[in-house]
């Protein structure tokens, strides 16, 4: 691995905070605590010597996020200074899609998917998540008890996704697993990138081959006319950027709602949306922690740290979020937006509203079925996936009077 400089004459750098320890998981308070002591900007390390500068405080990440003649999001120079094997690579790694282009190229990319995402109807996008709910619900209603990240939040969007790029619900396993290995960045991230484009690259060879009604085809199809290469790029993107931080965030959402007894008391009598929770967790724990990831065209000062070119500058949505928790909680009006959840600037998240939809029908559907969920351990005592990038529960043991979706008359 090559070593870049880690700092400018006139900066001193404070010594890296692991992002990829154990702790930041249990408590990344601590962890972002110590990154904003270092002021805007902090200095942390996303794997064993893999250095970055991590922004903590929202009107950094609103410069950062808007100024596109200062910084590229183009991983490529930094990439020559990381080794092969790292375990980041499957996050960061250059590909041709929206994420990692810049202005036209950029904006090429985007529309395709925008454009694409624009045909699903929201009552469409409905009922292919009541469709999902059921299927799963189908599975562990009768046993009175699950696990609500890999029995429900996982797999559903699994299957969801899985269907709307056109693969049958045999397929949404196997998507499941390997992104689950690349988000957590650990040893088996490699592993996971290797699976995931396998079934990318397997889904678009079959919808090459035959169209159907689905987001890849229509991504095929598209008039700006991206290459099958580049359409395989941009599933790529749609289905890594999608699935881990949706099933996140209901997992998370779920989380807060059976483990506050002011929702949960009301959650059944319907007095309390489930929109709040999902505000809740986009507003203090966002699902996508840290990414935002950014590039300095060239080595430059940015609210008070010296930027490097060619090293990583991260957006820490979650310390914006940690920091709203302990210092507004309560203060907001529960529809309150404005929190950075879905980023800013030219590459914020472009399918915000299909995935709020798919969050809070998803809960909706679940607890129509199991009205009586009942935490099997208390939210403190949750566990939670190590990894740099998300906020994501590692389980969420619920019991409930067993149900079977075929019963009629079941549910409301
Ligand atoms: C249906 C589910 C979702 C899909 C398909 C999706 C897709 C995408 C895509 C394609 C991008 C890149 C846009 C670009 O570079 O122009 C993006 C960016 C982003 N998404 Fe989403 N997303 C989904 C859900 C979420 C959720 C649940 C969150 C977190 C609450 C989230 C947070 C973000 C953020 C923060 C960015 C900006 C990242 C950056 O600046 O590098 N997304 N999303």
């Amino acid at each position: 691995m090559t070593a870049y400089p880690a700092r400018a004459d006139t900066f001193t750098l404070s010594a890296p905070v692991r992002l990829w320890e154990d702790g930041f998981a249990t408590d990344p308070f601590a962890y972002y605590a110590t990154l904003r002591a270092q002021g805007p900007v902090g200095w942390a390390e996303l794997a064993p010597g893999v250095s970055a500068y991590i922004v903590t405080d929202r009107r950094a990440a609103l410069d950062l996020l808007h100024d596109t003649e200062s910084f590229s999001v183009d991983p490529r120079p930094w990439e020559k200074t990381v080794a092969e094997d790292s375990p980041v690579l499957g996050m960061m790694r250059w590909r041709p899609n929206a994420l990692f282009a810049d202005g036209g190229e950029h904006i090429r990319y985007r529309r395709t998917l925008l454009d694409a995402f624009d045909l699903v109807e929201p009552h469409d996008l409905r009922e292919r998540v009541h469709r999902s709910v059921d299927l799963l619900v189908s599975r562990f209603g009768p046993d009175g008890e699950a696990d609500l990240v890999t029995q429900f939040a996982r797999p559903m969007m699994a299957l969801i996704f899985n269907n709307l790029f056109g693969l049958p619900d045999s397929e949404s396993g196997r998507l499941d697993a390997a992104l689950g290995r690349m988000m957590e960045g650990g040893d088996r991230a490699a592993q996971g990138e290797a699976e995931y484009g396998k079934y990318v690259m397997e889904l678009v060879g079959a919808k090459t081959a035959e169209r159907g009604d689905d987001l890849t085809s229509r991504l095929l199809d598209h008039p700006l006319g991206l290459t099958p290469e580049e359409v395989t790029w941009q599933v790529f993107l749609m289905l890594g950027a999608g699935h881990e931080p949706s099933a996140n965030l209901i997992s998370n959402a779920l989380s807060r709602i059976l483990g506050n007894s002011a929702y949960y008391s009301t959650l059944t009598s319907g007095s309390r949306p489930v929109m709040d929770a999902v505000m809740e967790v986009l507003r203090y724990e966002t699902p996508l922690a840290n990414y935002g990831v950014h590039f300095a065209r060239e080595s430059t000062s940015f609210h008070g740290m010296w930027i490097q070119a060619a090293v990583p500058i991260v957006v820490s949505f979650g310390a914006m979020g940690h920091f709203a928790e302990r210092d507004f909680a309560g203060a907001h009006h529960p529809h309150d937006a404005s929190h950075m959840s879905w980023g800013a600037g030219p590459h914020s998240c472009p399918v915000k509203q299909p995935a709020l939809l798919i969050a809070t029908e998803a809960i909706e559907r679940l607890t129509q079925w199991l009205p009586d969920l009942r935490p099997l351990v208390p939210r403190e005592q949750l566990g939670w996936r190590p990894g740099p990038f998300h906020r994501s529960l590692t389980a969420l043991p619920v019991a409930f009077t067993p149900r079977s979706p075929d019963q009629a008359g079941d549910r409301a």
